[in-house]
């Protein structure tokens, strides 16, 4: 369906529908009980009560849109612009819609148009469902039938706010408005003349002066013709639709014309004739169907999908003896253009310095009142492990949470990187978030509240296992580590100092950094073999010589080297196996009492003797290529490294010892039941007991 204002809606989406029973559990495999979803049992909605039941995912932010109704406004850019729309076929034979409610049944939105059962617009990641029959419509076709059957002139015109789970950015947001158009001419009042009827009134509209590319016939297999109309019928129907459609988009795109050269554009297209193309395309309900595309600002914009009516959509309404076009059009999208509105979300502020700057039938461009700066947050995350394929977590159900607890301070929400574990095949993603108010300056402590709350419904409702948060000074962002370069517990925040410095990669991302001896670097004494085999990639570069203390600059060197050797080749993959987080200060806390108390100098870390620096991994990786990378970085640092591989020994110290064999806690503890301690390892390596350990 849908294809206005949500390019973005794809048929592989249904393989990310989560679970059908519920909306926000995920069919983990794990046992550990997920904490129940609140859904109120019943749901108000503009005076009408509805039960709710596992369908229901309509979020009261949204629901709160319900009864804006921007488009009745007539001092409101969406008002202005459905109020053109109406004059410009004032007297052509149309009955204006207005006053349609935006919840409607899924026969009315699905079903009643012909929408096959696994459409993905019919999923719930993709639309709002009061209940398990009910949905807030996600177009204005949904009321196509019922105008059909009641509607006294030839054709009418719907406009209503319609809703989709969606992405929020500046030109997404999930409720938004369209016009529908439809028209159809009736066989019974016509007789044989219909053809002549439909020619005269095809002759009858004015001839919009725009270069319009028409490259495919009419009908063909692939976009048929209905078997109850002639060829010729179907043309002129066809034509009297797309001269419709071309009256209108010459009309507004005319006028954006005049706002853009007013505004001081100095667009050579601005001067030329309008150019669009018809596109053909395929809407359930439609056949032949097609899309309009305009040619605006260098690019083609997607302006609106059309069709004849299919017949038996007709006939599902009581209607028989009548055949005929739609369209529909999004609202938002021409607005932004005509009005110079940079972004989406502005059409449901209420702030007064937007609201005030329009004016009932005048189109003027939009003045920013104001900008102020916008703060990004990432969160990262382990997904809990499942059997089966297919994303846990869409992307709608994070932005919807999201929106739920910041609501429109979220500017973006997008997937940043994704990692999958190449042993255990868990799956990590980080997702970022950015925050931005159009009326007012955002304070950290309140987004941080934010993202906290972010935290904590992403671990309650999906049961992910959240990674810790990091630093970054340089952007003074609070950020996620890259899961992938996770191999170290962060966790642990006693003293603590936030405090920025050197805002390169191998400063420590966190935020608050435990201040602590420099210390003695440690020597392995018999413990130990923690990161002295290649654990990750397929090569790696091991500390040889005495412990060192290695300098997160000198650490950025040997990266910058090694990286600088292998990105020219697809695949290959640096693992970055020490961190920096130490603060060291180049004078004063030696011999200060406690932990150093001043201002420190630059960050380090401790590599004990058989400790790995860097691995390197991933497809297409020579090991030559990997030995000159690891030679030519070791040259950058304190020590003397050698080059081990996969499966080579590890060491304590200086000395190989055979791999440890890995023990099966759970079963030895099996058959030893009154083993305490096998008791308490087990426990103490339980995430969830791992959470509070400090
Ligand atoms: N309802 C369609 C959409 O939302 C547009 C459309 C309307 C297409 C009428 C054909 C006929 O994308």
């Amino acid at each position: 369906m849908m294809l206005l204002n949500s390019s973005r809606t794809t048929v592989n989406r249904i393989g990310s529908i989560i679970s059908k029973t519920t909306f926000i559990r995920l069919n983990s495999s794990e046992s550990r009980p997920l904490p129940p979803v609140q859904t109120p049992e019943s749901l108000n909605i503009l005076g009408n009560t509805y039960k709710t039941d596992e369908w229901t995912n309509a979020t009261p932010t949204i629901l709160s849109l319900t009864d804006r109704k921007l488009h009745k406004q007539p001092n409101h850019p969406l008002g202005i612009l459905r109020n053109l729309i109406e004059t410009k076929f004032e007297g052509m034979g149309y009955t204006y819609y207005n006053d349609f409610e935006p919840v409607v049944s899924t026969h009315e939105n699905f079903d009643i148009l012909g929408f096959p059962e696994d459409h993905p617009g019919r999923s719930k990641t993709d639309t709002y469902y009061i209940n398990q029959s009910t949905l807030l419509r996600t177009h204005t076709s949904a009321h196509e039938a019922e105008c059909f059957k009641t509607c006294k002139t030839p054709g009418y015109f719907i406009t209503a706010d319609v809703y989709r789970r969606d992405a929020i950015d500046r030109t997404h947001y999930p409720a938004f408005h369209q016009i529908e158009g439809a028209r159809t001419w009736s066989r019974n009042e016509h007789g044989n003349n219909i053809v002549e009827v439909i020619r005269a009134d095809l002759e009858a509209l004015p001839k919009p002066n725009i270069v319009v590319e028409n490259p495919s016939p009419v009908f063909h297999v692939d976009n048929p013709k209905q078997d109850n109309m002639s060829e010729v019928e179907t043309e002129l129907i066809a034509a009297h639709l797309k001269r419709t459609i071309e009256i209108l988009v010459e009309d507004i795109f005319n006028r954006a014309k005049e706002v853009a050269i007013a505004a001081g554009s100095t667009d050579p297209d601005l001067h030329a004739p309008l150019k669009a193309r018809w596109i053909e395309a395929y809407f359930p309900w439609t056949s032949p169907s097609w899309e309009i595309e305009v040619w605006w600002k260098g690019e083609w914009l997607e302006m609106c999908g059309c069709g004849i009516v299919k017949q038996n959509v007709l006939q599902n309404a009581g209607i028989t003896d009548r055949i005929g076009w739609a369209f529909g059009i999004g609202l938002e999208r021409t607005a932004m253009l005509l009005f110079g509105i940079p972004d989406i979300r502005l059409f449901w502020s209420q702030d007064e310095r937007f609201l005030n700057q329009f004016e009932a039938g005048k189109i003027n461009n939009f003045k920013p009142y104001s900008k102020y700066p916008g703060t990004v947050r990432d969160v990262a995350f382990w997904l809990p492990h499942v059997e089966k394929d297919g994303d846990l977590l869409h992307e709608n159900d994070l932005t919807e949470m999201v929106r739920s607890i910041a609501g429109d301070l979220v500017e973006n929400v997008s997937l940043h990187d994704e990692f999958v574990h190449p042993k255990t095949g868990k799956k990590s993603q980080c997702y970022r978030i950015n925050y931005q108010s159009m009326d007012r300056s955002l304070t950290n402590s309140e987004i941080n509240e934010y993202q906290d709350q972010v935290r904590q419904q992403l671990s309650e409702k999906y049961n992910v296992e959240l990674l810790p948060r990091v630093f970054s000074s340089s952007l003074s962002q609070t950020r996620s580590i890259r899961p992938s370069l996770n191999t170290f517990n962060w966790s642990s925040t006693s003293t603590t100092v936030s405090q920025s410095r050197a805002g390169h990669q191998w400063a420590p991302r966190f935020k608050n950094v435990r201040k602590q001896h420099k210390g003695r670097v440690p020597v392995r004494t018999g413990g130990s073999l923690k990161g002295s085999a290649v654990s990750m990639g397929e090569y790696g570069l091991r500390l040889k010589s005495d412990g060192a203390r290695l300098a997160a600059i000198q650490l950025k060197e040997a990266d910058n080297t090694i990286m600088r050797i292998i990105r020219p080749i697809a695949g290959p993959k640096l693992f970055r196996m020490v961190h920096c987080n130490i603060a060291v200060a180049k004078k004063g806390n030696e011999t200060r009492m406690g932990k150093g108390k001043g201002a420190f100098d630059f960050w380090a870390c401790r590599v004990p003797t058989g400790k790995i620096v860097f691995e390197l991994g991933g497809p297409n990786l020579h090991e030559r290529v990997a030995r000159e990378a690891f030679r030519l970085a070791s040259d950058k640092l304190p020590g003397v490294y050698e080059i081990v591989k996969r499966g080579d020994l590890p060491k304590i110290g200086f000395q190989q010892v055979a791999a440890p064999v890995k023990r099966n806690f759970i079963e030895e503890q099996m058959k030893t039941p009154s083993n305490k301690k096998l008791a308490n390892i087990i426990k103490s390596k339980d995430p969830e007991i791992l959470k509070y350990k400090k």
